[in-house]
């Protein structure tokens, strides 16, 4: 390989808008147990087994990507404790933090979190953040179609090792947001971060409508009837890559995810993989990217795989979009004449 050649193939991934790509994020199932209403369709397809990527190939991916600048890898689902081996993934996934690799992340329903915790505290799980989306009983049953308890026992273990924890809790109008007190008192007492999160159109079943959003100002306005919350020092511009606007209640901090009114698309450095080798360089981009054909050549060793890969990818993700507001009206135009694309959150994992 010539010098030229080499450079080009171990290049960082940045887009037309200048965003470096740091954070990788793997889907390594669409399968769950919950039913979210906000993500999976009623009549799920599940993905078939034979055509998801190995834990083998999904590694070699991995560490082409930390070479090529990614230092925080979110490992996503469907439910990824139902994936047999994640813990073991994790584990190899140590060897790239000698590469640049700075952070090994998990999304979870934490519905076996109870049974898993120790082992991904030993596997060397960096963080966990975990969907709790009520904590009335009966309501989290009606909106997860699972029952509540196992997910605070889930909490509890993982706060037991040792495990830090953040509660992402996605709000629909007249559906739970009854909740935002409930769950800004709960975190407070447990001393666990809470995230509120805006619902985005990105559900299963295409139902979403902006009357179900619950905004960022609605959720500040119900908290000030209880707390004192400001702004966190700093946080007023978007800054940072945080998908999160950070505020102290009652000197407690909280955060709000709200793509919808006040996005954090102006500093994206985040891309996307699903189980099954489909390469997103945004979470609402209109078509992914195959890459399996390319993943499976690369763990293959074979001559060239590494340049054909960094050229296809690189060429997709310097496309990349700005962001939600320059996709949304295209997803609605779709959304109204049921065109859009199949794939939706149990598939790309958040
Ligand atoms: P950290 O920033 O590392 O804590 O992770 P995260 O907040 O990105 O991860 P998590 O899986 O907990 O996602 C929380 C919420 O943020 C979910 O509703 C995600 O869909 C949303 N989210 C994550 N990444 C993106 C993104 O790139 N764009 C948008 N618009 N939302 C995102
Ligand atoms: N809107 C906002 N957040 C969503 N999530 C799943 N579907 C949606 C949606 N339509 C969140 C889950 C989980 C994370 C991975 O994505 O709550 O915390
Ligand atoms: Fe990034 Fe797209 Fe999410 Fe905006 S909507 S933050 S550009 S992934």
């Amino acid at each position: 390989m010539n010098m030229m050649t080499e450079l080009e193939t171990n290049a960082r991934f940045v887009d037309q808008f200048g965003r470096s790509k740091r954070k990788l994020r793997i889907s390594v199932t669409d399968r769950c147990n919950f039913k979210c209403v906000y993500c999976m369709p009623e009549h799920p397809e599940w993905m078939k087994k034979h055509d998801l990527l190995s834990f083998e190939q999904l590694y070699q991916f991995c560490d082409f990507m930390v070479r090529r600048g990614i230092e925080s890898i979110r490992i996503t689902g469907g439910e990824p404790l139902m994936r047999q081996g994640v813990v073991h993934f994790i584990a190899q996934l140590q060897n790239l933090k000698k590469l640049g690799l700075k952070r090994i992340s998990m999304t979870s329903n934490a519905h076996y979190l109870k049974q898993y915790a120790a082992a991904l505290k030993q596997a060397g799980l960096d963080d966990l953040n975990i969907s709790l989306d009520s904590l009335d009983t009966h309501q989290f049953k009606q909106l997860t179609q699972k029952e509540l308890s196992p997910v605070l026992e889930g909490i509890h273990a993982a706060q037991a090792v040792g495990l830090p924890i953040k509660i992402n809790c996605v709000l629909m109008n007249g559906i739970n947001d009854n909740q935002i007190l409930p769950l800004a008192r709960w975190s407070v007492q447990q001393k666990i971060m809470l995230r509120f999160i805006e619902f985005m159109p990105l559900d299963g079943d295409r139902k979403w409508s902006s009357e179900h959003v619950v905004s960022e100002q609605q959720i500040l306005d119900s908290l000030s009837t209880e707390f004192t919350v400001i702004q966190q020092p700093g946080d007023s511009a978007r800054s940072s890559s945080e998908p999160a606007r950070q505020y102290f209640m009652d000197g407690h901090p909280l955060g709000i995810i709200s793509t919808i009114t006040n996005s954090f698309c102006g500093t994206c450095d985040r891309v996307r993989l699903t189980a099954q080798g489909e390469f997103y360089n945004c979470l609402f981009a209109p078509q992914g990217l195959n890459l399996k054909t390319e993943i499976k050549a690369l763990s293959c060793s074979e001559p060239l795989s590494e340049l054909s890969l960094h050229a296809v990818l690189s060429k997709y993700i310097w496309n990349k979009e700005s962001g939600y507001h320059a996709i949304a009206q295209r997803l609605e135009n779709q959304r109204m004449n049921k065109s859009s694309r199949k794939i939706s959150m149990h598939m790309l994992g958040g």
